[in-house]
């Protein structure tokens, strides 16, 4: 991994410095890049969130050889995590990996390692509709998130995304806050609740589950499962958006709580380690998301350097869940973390 690291480095480094630890500090107020707005204490408040828990060491009990898979709406993944959406990787990375060439390691890595892979969105239509196209036959296991364009370019795309085999989607409904997107043709806008049903519906009508991405309240939740979302996804955008909100660890209790089981509860923002995903899981998430980490990955050794990443995890999560006596992920609770 140090290797893959290293290579990465030499490709990504005027946009990213490749840290020891990716937590918003050298980058901070690099958007576009790889950072946070502003000062940058978005981003960093989600990798202090997680770095402020502490997981309850637990040595005396049946657990020996936990079982980390996972499911989500029917599929069977090897871990819960999945690989994160990311829009214009040169733009953001500063390299010479294309968008198409990113998404096809991303492809790749997630079925090696038996687990999501997401796409981002862009607003000309015919370059979302031709990375749809590059999904082949793993649509069942991608989810397009699509920005919050007005709803008839949302449809254009969940139906291409249909298309393609998609059965899941999203909106990043947190996007309206991206100002070149604002300005972009189409633009980007906050949605209504009202609105937020009606694409919902339209998801559903073409038979695939719907996820919110960008929730940061318990109203906002429960305004997202009374739209109809399958999940709602607790994120701040990895501090892309919004200066100064907590973390995305701090609020996903009191958002958990507020949902129970009307909606899956993802969440992402600052997921580094297989302990990150313990701490995650026991503040109430089913699934969490990796963003900046994949990237930077792929860029050292493309679909194998996500595939190993992801195996790193796994490890990290099992030897985690075995020294706090969970031996699957559903014993996982908040009595792991204090
Ligand atoms: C360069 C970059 C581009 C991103 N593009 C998108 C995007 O197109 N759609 C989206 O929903 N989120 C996007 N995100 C947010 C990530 O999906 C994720 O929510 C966030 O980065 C938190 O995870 P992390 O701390 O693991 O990076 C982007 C993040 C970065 C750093």
């Amino acid at each position: 991994m140090q290797d893959i690291k290293k290579r990465a480095r030499e490709r990504v480094k005027t946009k990213c410095k490749v840290c020891p630890v990716c937590n918003g500090v050298a980058c901070a107020g690099d958007v576009p890049g790889m950072g946070g707005i502003g000062t940058g204490v978005s981003f960093q408040n989600n990798v202090k969130a997680l770095a402020a828990l502490r997981l309850a060491m637990r040595v005396l009990h049946e657990a020996n050889d936990p079982d980390c898979s996972a499911e989500l709406f029917g599929r069977k993944l090897s871990l819960p995590v999945l690989a994160a959406p990311v829009g214009n990787v040169p733009g953001n990375l500063g390299s010479d990996f294309s968008d198409k060439e990113y998404f096809d390691a991303l492809l790749r890595g997630c079925r090696e390692a038996g687990t999501i892979a997401s796409l981002g969105d862009t607003p000309d239509l015919e370059r979302f509709k031709s990375s749809v196209r590059q999904i082949g036959d793993y649509g069942h296991f991608v989810i397009p998130f699509i920005k919050p364009w007005a709803e008839e370019q949302v449809l254009q795309r969940m139906t291409a995304a249909k298309a393609a085999g998609c059965d899941m989607c999203g909106t990043d409904v947190d996007s309206a806050g991206l100002t070149i997107l604002r300005r972009a043709v189409p633009p980007v806008r906050v949605w209504s609740p009202k609105e937020l049903a009606s694409v919902i519906q339209k998801a559903h009508e073409l038979g695939m589950k719907f996820i919110v991405k960008g929730v940061m309240t318990p109203d906002e939740a429960v305004i997202a499962a009374d739209a109809g979302a399958d999940a709602v996804i607790v994120s701040n955008h990895g501090g892309r958006v919004l200066d100064h909100t907590p973390g995305a660890a701090e609020v996903l209790p009191s958002i958990a709580d507020a949902v129970g089981n009307r909606v899956v509860v993802m969440m992402d923002g600052g997921i580094r380690t297989g302990a990150d995903v313990l701490k995650a899981l026991a503040l109430g998430a089913k699934t969490v998301l990796i963003c900046r980490p994949i990237v930077v990955i792929a860029h050292g050794d493309a679909q194998t350097g996500i595939s190993k990443y992801f195996a790193q995890i796994r490890d990290e999560l099992t030897q985690a869940m075995r020294l706090t006596g969970c031996a699957n992920l559903g014993a996982i609770t908040r009595r792991a973390v204090s």
